[in-house]
């Protein structure tokens, strides 16, 4: 089998892959990326070029991207996006044209290339929010809501699978899954943007009064999860993707992690909150009763292979957390966040 995996630079592409390769070694990948700040060249530097694995460095804005790729693709797996909220807020336009237009343009290659088999990598942010203190969940029959410029983009991008789906006949289906955490996330990302903080002894910043919340999963977990759908969910559908800890307040996630470090809760800082600043939690019963996926990992050994991935690839985050802390202090001063 040759499957195209877009974004595989990324936090959850570079997982996907070595999971992939894991599971079926015979398999051939074919990882197209852009290389933009939140990739990292090195993560499957274990990987050599050949006929098991080929790096393309593409962007999947540009139409053009297709003329490199090799013809006979079984499979398309599209992670590549933009993917953070707080820099949606900042500068929307880069989301509209990777996650609408980049998607539009791998979806054409699809129907043009023998209608190849298209899985979409999706947010659960595309259902919008839910009130503070409620257990109500978000599953595959709710509305679409979405609330800040990434999630619309995401919003957009499902709509337009959907459509080659129902309109071209491109065997297609979609997961919406919720936060992922685990090693190669890129440090601007709230787990480890707390773990290298704890390791650097700087305070964490909170948002608002940490009283959102967030539905965790582990890496893998939804890497086995995107797996079932590849190989047993049914064309044109939908599966959401949650995690064992839901509706998980943010200064919950915080304590633990302090916890497990050893660290003091005066680094606690509490800062600006984000605009439109939701909170979610998955009902992920279809994937279970249809497909019989169900996380595997605790929160608990989630993070404590997390917290020990970032303790010894301190040389993997250092520049990139650097970058990402100078995003952040120009966003404060534009006073965006
Ligand atoms: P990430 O930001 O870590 O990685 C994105 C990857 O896409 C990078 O390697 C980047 O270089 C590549 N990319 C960006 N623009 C590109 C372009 N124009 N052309 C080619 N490559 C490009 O993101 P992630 O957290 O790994 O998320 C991957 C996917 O999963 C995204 O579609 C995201 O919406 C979705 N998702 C993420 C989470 C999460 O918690 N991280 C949860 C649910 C869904
Ligand atoms: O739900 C799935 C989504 O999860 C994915 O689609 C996105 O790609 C992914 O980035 C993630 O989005 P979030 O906005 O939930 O993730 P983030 O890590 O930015 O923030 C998690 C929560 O922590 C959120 O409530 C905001 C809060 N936060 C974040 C940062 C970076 C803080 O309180 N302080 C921080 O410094």
């Amino acid at each position: 089998m040759k499957i195209l995996v877009t974004g595989g630079l990324g936090f959850i592409g570079t997982n996907f892959i070595r999971f992939w390769r894991k599971k079926y070694p015979q398999s051939t990948i074919i990882n197209l990326d852009k290389i933009t700040y939140a990739a990292n060249p090195e993560n499957l530097n274990d990987f050599s070029q050949g006929s098991k694995y080929q790096f393309i460095k593409e962007d999947i804005v540009n139409p053009d991207f297709t003329n490199r790729l090799p013809s006979l693709i079984d499979l398309i797996v599209h992670f590549a996006a933009e993917s953070h909220v707080d820099r949606s807020i900042n500068d929307p336009s880069l989301f509209v044209k990777t996650n609408v237009l980049g998607t539009y343009n791998l979806l054409n290659f699809a129907k043009n290339n023998g209608n190849i088999r298209f899985h979409h990598i999706s947010t659960d942010e595309v259902f919008g929010s839910l009130p503070l203190n409620s257990s109500n969940q978000f599953s595959e029959s709710t509305p679409y809501d979405p609330s800040s410029p990434y999630s619309a983009s995401k919003a957009a991008s499902d709509h337009l699978v959907r459509s080659f789906g129902k309109t071209f006949g491109l065997p297609t289906t979609i997961t919406n899954c919720s936060n992922n955490y685990g090693p190669y996330q890129h440090p601007e990302k709230f787990i480890p943007r707390l773990i290298t903080n704890l390791l650097e002894n700087q305070k964490i910043p909170v948002y608002g009064q940490g009283l959102n919340f967030r539905d965790w999963l582990y890496v893998d977990d939804h890497c086995s999860a995107i797996s079932a759908v590849i190989n047993r969910g049914k064309i044109g559908d939908t599966y959401c993707i949650g995690g064992l800890y839901q509706s998980t307040k943010n200064i919950d996630l915080v304590k633990k992690i302090i916890n497990l470090m050893g660290k003091d809760m005066s680094q606690i800082e509490y800062v600006a909150d984000r605009p439109a600043h939701d909170n979610y939690s998955v009902d992920w019963s279809k994937i279970k009763n249809d497909l019989g996926w169900q996380p595997q990992e605790t929160l608990d050994t989630g993070l404590k292979k997390t917290i020990e991935w970032y303790q010894t690839h301190q040389k993997w985050w250092q520049d990139s957390k650097k970058e990402a802390e100078k995003f952040y202090k120009n966003l404060a001063k534009q006073s965006k966040i």
